[in-house]
Protein backbone atom coordinates (compact mmCIF):
# COMPACT_ATOMS: atom_id res chain seq x y z
CA UNK A 1 0.00 0.00 0.00
CA UNK A 2 1.00 3.42 -0.30
CA UNK A 3 2.79 5.28 2.14
CA UNK A 4 0.69 7.32 4.90
CA UNK A 5 4.13 10.21 4.58
CA UNK A 6 3.51 13.05 2.14
CA UNK A 7 6.58 14.50 -0.17
CA UNK A 8 7.23 13.49 -3.73
CA UNK A 9 6.76 10.02 -5.48
CA UNK A 10 10.42 9.02 -4.77
CA UNK A 11 9.84 10.24 -1.25
CA UNK A 12 7.01 8.42 -0.38
CA UNK A 13 8.46 5.33 -2.42
CA UNK A 14 12.08 5.28 -0.58
CA UNK A 15 10.49 5.81 2.97
CA UNK A 16 7.63 2.94 2.36
CA UNK A 17 8.23 0.74 5.18
CA UNK A 18 7.18 -2.34 3.21
CA UNK A 19 9.75 -1.59 0.90
CA UNK A 20 6.39 -1.58 -1.70
CA UNK A 21 7.12 0.42 -4.87
CA UNK A 22 3.88 1.97 -5.65
CA UNK A 23 2.30 0.81 -9.13
CA UNK A 24 0.91 2.38 -11.64
CA UNK A 25 -1.66 2.27 -14.77
CA UNK A 26 -3.13 4.36 -17.01
CA UNK A 27 -6.88 3.47 -18.69
CA UNK A 28 -6.87 5.17 -21.94
CA UNK A 29 -4.52 6.26 -24.35
CA UNK A 30 -6.21 9.01 -26.58
CA UNK A 31 -5.70 12.78 -26.19
CA UNK A 32 -4.90 12.69 -22.60
CA UNK A 33 -3.71 9.21 -21.76
CA UNK A 34 -1.08 9.41 -24.25
CA UNK A 35 0.38 12.73 -22.70
CA UNK A 36 0.35 11.78 -19.02
CA UNK A 37 2.36 8.72 -20.61
CA UNK A 38 4.90 11.09 -22.14
CA UNK A 39 5.46 12.94 -19.13
CA UNK A 40 6.20 9.74 -17.48
CA UNK A 41 8.45 8.52 -19.76
CA UNK A 42 10.14 11.88 -19.83
CA UNK A 43 10.86 11.47 -15.56
CA UNK A 44 11.63 7.75 -16.28
CA UNK A 45 8.81 6.89 -13.72
CA UNK A 46 7.68 3.28 -14.41
CA UNK A 47 3.43 3.31 -15.39
CA UNK A 48 1.66 0.60 -17.47
CA UNK A 49 -1.09 1.47 -19.95
CA UNK A 50 -4.27 -0.43 -21.46
CA UNK A 51 -6.85 0.19 -23.54
CA UNK A 52 -9.54 -1.74 -24.45
CA UNK A 53 -8.08 -3.72 -27.78
CA UNK A 54 -5.31 -5.00 -26.02
CA UNK A 55 -1.69 -4.06 -25.75
CA UNK A 56 -0.43 -4.84 -29.24
CA UNK A 57 -2.83 -1.69 -30.36
CA UNK A 58 -0.37 0.14 -27.94
CA UNK A 59 3.08 -0.78 -29.04
CA UNK A 60 3.71 2.31 -31.36
CA UNK A 61 3.37 4.80 -28.69
CA UNK A 62 5.22 2.65 -26.15
CA UNK A 63 8.06 2.41 -28.71
CA UNK A 64 8.23 6.06 -29.40
CA UNK A 65 7.91 6.54 -25.57
CA UNK A 66 10.69 3.97 -24.25
CA UNK A 67 10.59 1.09 -22.13
CA UNK A 68 9.21 2.78 -18.55
CA UNK A 69 6.15 2.86 -20.59
CA UNK A 70 4.87 -0.88 -20.95
CA UNK A 71 1.30 -1.55 -22.67
CA UNK A 72 -0.41 -4.29 -20.32
CA UNK A 73 -4.34 -6.03 -21.04
CA UNK A 74 -6.80 -4.04 -18.95
CA UNK A 75 -7.25 -6.65 -16.30
CA UNK A 76 -3.34 -5.92 -15.41
CA UNK A 77 -3.60 -2.61 -15.34
CA UNK A 78 -6.52 -2.61 -13.19
CA UNK A 79 -4.40 -4.22 -10.56
CA UNK A 80 -1.93 -1.21 -10.07
CA UNK A 81 -1.88 0.96 -6.89
CA UNK A 82 -2.84 4.05 -8.30
CA UNK A 83 -5.48 4.13 -11.50
CA UNK A 84 -5.60 7.47 -13.79
CA UNK A 85 -8.37 6.74 -15.55
CA UNK A 86 -8.22 8.81 -19.04
CA UNK A 87 -11.07 7.27 -20.88
CA UNK A 88 -14.35 8.56 -21.80
CA UNK A 89 -16.79 9.44 -18.81
CA UNK A 90 -19.48 6.85 -20.59
CA UNK A 91 -16.60 3.93 -20.14
CA UNK A 92 -16.02 4.49 -16.48
CA UNK A 93 -19.38 2.50 -15.46
CA UNK A 94 -17.66 -0.84 -17.17
CA UNK A 95 -15.13 -0.78 -15.19
CA UNK A 96 -17.16 -1.60 -11.64
CA UNK A 97 -16.85 -5.49 -10.93
CA UNK A 98 -13.91 -5.44 -13.22
CA UNK A 99 -11.36 -5.60 -9.64
CA UNK A 100 -11.55 -4.74 -5.83
CA UNK A 101 -11.43 -1.10 -5.78
CA UNK A 102 -11.33 -0.52 -1.95
CA UNK A 103 -8.15 1.17 -0.83
CA UNK A 104 -7.04 2.00 -4.51
CA UNK A 105 -6.41 5.17 -5.50
CA UNK A 106 -8.03 6.31 -8.77
CA UNK A 107 -7.34 9.45 -10.37
CA UNK A 108 -10.20 10.70 -12.25
CA UNK A 109 -9.14 12.69 -15.49
CA UNK A 110 -12.40 12.36 -17.35
CA UNK A 111 -15.14 14.96 -17.81
CA UNK A 112 -18.77 14.21 -17.83
CA UNK A 113 -19.70 15.93 -21.38
CA UNK A 114 -22.94 15.60 -23.65
CA UNK A 115 -21.94 15.97 -27.02
CA UNK A 116 -21.90 17.66 -29.86
CA UNK A 117 -23.43 19.89 -27.42
CA UNK A 118 -20.28 20.63 -25.33
CA UNK A 119 -22.04 20.79 -22.20
CA UNK A 120 -21.72 19.00 -19.20
CA UNK A 121 -23.77 16.24 -18.58
CA UNK A 122 -26.68 16.41 -16.47
CA UNK A 123 -25.62 14.13 -13.55
CA UNK A 124 -28.95 14.76 -11.25
CA UNK A 125 -26.85 17.60 -9.07
CA UNK A 126 -23.86 15.44 -8.91
CA UNK A 127 -20.48 15.78 -9.28
CA UNK A 128 -18.96 13.64 -11.87
CA UNK A 129 -16.02 12.76 -9.60
CA UNK A 130 -19.06 12.04 -6.80
CA UNK A 131 -20.55 9.55 -9.84
CA UNK A 132 -16.91 7.71 -10.29
CA UNK A 133 -16.37 7.55 -6.61
CA UNK A 134 -19.98 5.58 -6.03
CA UNK A 135 -19.15 3.45 -9.52
CA UNK A 136 -15.86 2.10 -7.72
CA UNK A 137 -16.52 1.31 -4.68
CA UNK A 138 -14.46 1.49 -1.65
CA UNK A 139 -11.43 3.80 -4.30
CA UNK A 140 -9.74 6.98 -2.77
CA UNK A 141 -10.83 8.88 -5.96
CA UNK A 142 -8.73 11.94 -6.95
CA UNK A 143 -10.09 14.40 -9.27
CA UNK A 144 -7.03 15.78 -11.46
CA UNK A 145 -5.47 16.04 -14.68
CA UNK A 146 -8.86 16.93 -16.20
CA UNK A 147 -8.71 20.54 -16.45
CA UNK A 148 -6.24 21.66 -19.56
CA UNK A 149 -6.57 20.54 -23.04
CA UNK A 150 -4.46 17.91 -23.67
CA UNK A 151 -2.60 19.81 -25.81
CA UNK A 152 -1.43 22.30 -23.36
CA UNK A 153 -1.40 19.14 -20.68
CA UNK A 154 1.14 17.17 -22.46
CA UNK A 155 3.55 20.32 -23.06
CA UNK A 156 6.14 21.21 -20.96
CA UNK A 157 5.31 21.86 -17.40
CA UNK A 158 8.00 23.90 -16.04
CA UNK A 159 8.66 27.14 -17.74
CA UNK A 160 10.88 30.35 -16.79
CA UNK A 161 8.03 31.79 -15.39
CA UNK A 162 6.87 28.96 -13.15
CA UNK A 163 5.00 25.21 -13.05
CA UNK A 164 1.90 24.80 -14.73
CA UNK A 165 -0.83 23.87 -12.13
CA UNK A 166 -2.43 20.96 -11.77
CA UNK A 167 -5.73 20.86 -9.35
CA UNK A 168 -6.40 17.96 -7.66
CA UNK A 169 -9.42 17.18 -5.11
CA UNK A 170 -10.65 13.86 -3.16
CA UNK A 171 -12.42 12.99 -0.09
CA UNK A 172 -9.36 10.94 1.10
CA UNK A 173 -6.80 13.09 2.20
CA UNK A 174 -4.26 10.23 2.15
CA UNK A 175 -4.84 10.20 -1.36
CA UNK A 176 -4.70 13.66 -2.21
CA UNK A 177 -1.17 13.76 -0.76
CA UNK A 178 -0.18 10.45 -2.78
CA UNK A 179 -1.44 12.15 -6.12
CA UNK A 180 -0.35 15.70 -5.55
CA UNK A 181 3.09 14.24 -5.46
CA UNK A 182 2.66 11.97 -8.51
CA UNK A 183 2.23 15.99 -10.14
CA UNK A 184 5.13 16.83 -8.34
CA UNK A 185 7.50 14.22 -9.68
CA UNK A 186 5.83 14.99 -13.36
CA UNK A 187 7.27 18.70 -13.20
CA UNK A 188 3.31 20.38 -12.27
CA UNK A 189 2.32 22.21 -9.48
CA UNK A 190 -0.39 20.59 -7.49
CA UNK A 191 -2.76 22.90 -6.05
CA UNK A 192 -5.20 20.65 -2.97
CA UNK A 193 -8.49 22.27 -3.09
CA UNK A 194 -9.61 19.49 -0.72
CA UNK A 195 -12.50 17.32 -0.75
CA UNK A 196 -14.71 16.71 -3.99
CA UNK A 197 -16.84 18.88 -2.80
CA UNK A 198 -14.62 21.82 -2.33
CA UNK A 199 -13.40 21.09 -5.92
CA UNK A 200 -16.46 21.69 -7.44
CA UNK A 201 -14.53 24.66 -9.37
CA UNK A 202 -12.56 21.74 -11.42
CA UNK A 203 -15.59 19.98 -12.65
CA UNK A 204 -16.25 20.57 -16.45
CA UNK A 205 -18.50 23.58 -17.28
CA UNK A 206 -17.21 25.06 -14.08
CA UNK A 207 -14.07 28.02 -13.42
CA UNK A 208 -11.03 26.17 -13.14
CA UNK A 209 -11.18 24.22 -16.21
CA UNK A 210 -9.30 25.58 -19.43
CA UNK A 211 -7.54 28.22 -16.70
CA UNK A 212 -3.73 27.71 -17.69
CA UNK A 213 -2.20 28.88 -14.80
CA UNK A 214 1.61 28.82 -13.57
CA UNK A 215 2.75 28.95 -10.00
CA UNK A 216 5.83 31.34 -9.99
CA UNK A 217 8.71 29.98 -7.55
N1 LIG B 1 -9.04 15.75 -24.78
C1 LIG B 1 -8.93 16.71 -23.89
O1 LIG B 1 -8.41 17.82 -24.18
C2 LIG B 1 -9.40 16.48 -22.49
C3 LIG B 1 -9.10 17.43 -21.50
C4 LIG B 1 -9.48 17.19 -20.19
C5 LIG B 1 -10.16 16.03 -19.86
N2 LIG B 1 -10.48 15.14 -20.84
C6 LIG B 1 -11.22 13.94 -20.46
O2 LIG B 1 -10.29 12.86 -20.46
C7 LIG B 1 -10.94 11.67 -20.86
C8 LIG B 1 -10.21 11.09 -22.06
O3 LIG B 1 -10.28 12.04 -23.11
P1 LIG B 1 -9.42 11.84 -24.43
O4 LIG B 1 -9.55 13.09 -25.20
O5 LIG B 1 -8.07 11.32 -24.08
O6 LIG B 1 -10.27 10.69 -25.15
P2 LIG B 1 -9.81 9.77 -26.37
O7 LIG B 1 -8.70 10.42 -27.12
O8 LIG B 1 -11.04 9.38 -27.07
O9 LIG B 1 -9.19 8.49 -25.62
C9 LIG B 1 -9.98 7.63 -24.86
C10 LIG B 1 -9.18 6.38 -24.59
O10 LIG B 1 -9.96 5.52 -23.75
C11 LIG B 1 -9.90 4.20 -24.29
N3 LIG B 1 -11.10 3.50 -23.90
C12 LIG B 1 -12.39 3.75 -24.27
N4 LIG B 1 -13.22 2.89 -23.67
C13 LIG B 1 -12.46 2.08 -22.91
C14 LIG B 1 -12.73 0.98 -22.06
N5 LIG B 1 -13.97 0.56 -21.85
N6 LIG B 1 -11.69 0.38 -21.44
C15 LIG B 1 -10.42 0.79 -21.65
N7 LIG B 1 -10.11 1.82 -22.45
C16 LIG B 1 -11.11 2.45 -23.08
C17 LIG B 1 -9.76 4.43 -25.80
O11 LIG B 1 -9.14 3.35 -26.45
P3 LIG B 1 -9.94 2.14 -27.12
O12 LIG B 1 -11.16 2.72 -27.75
O13 LIG B 1 -8.98 1.55 -28.06
O14 LIG B 1 -10.23 1.26 -25.96
C18 LIG B 1 -8.80 5.60 -25.82
O15 LIG B 1 -7.47 5.16 -25.69
C19 LIG B 1 -12.40 12.04 -21.18
O16 LIG B 1 -13.20 11.74 -20.08
C20 LIG B 1 -12.31 13.55 -21.42
O17 LIG B 1 -13.53 14.20 -21.14
C21 LIG B 1 -10.11 15.33 -22.14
Amino acid sequence: MVSKRSGTLEEIQENSSERHIMTLSILGAGNIGSALAGHFAKKSIPISIANSRGPASLEPLCKKLGSNIKAVELAEALQADMVILALPFSAVALLTDKTDWAGRIVIDATNAIDFPAFTPTDLGGKLSSEVVAELLPGARVVKAFNTLPAVVLGGIPEEAAGRRVIFLSGDDAEGRAAVGAVIESLGFAPIDLGNLAAGRSQQFGEPLVMRNLLLQA
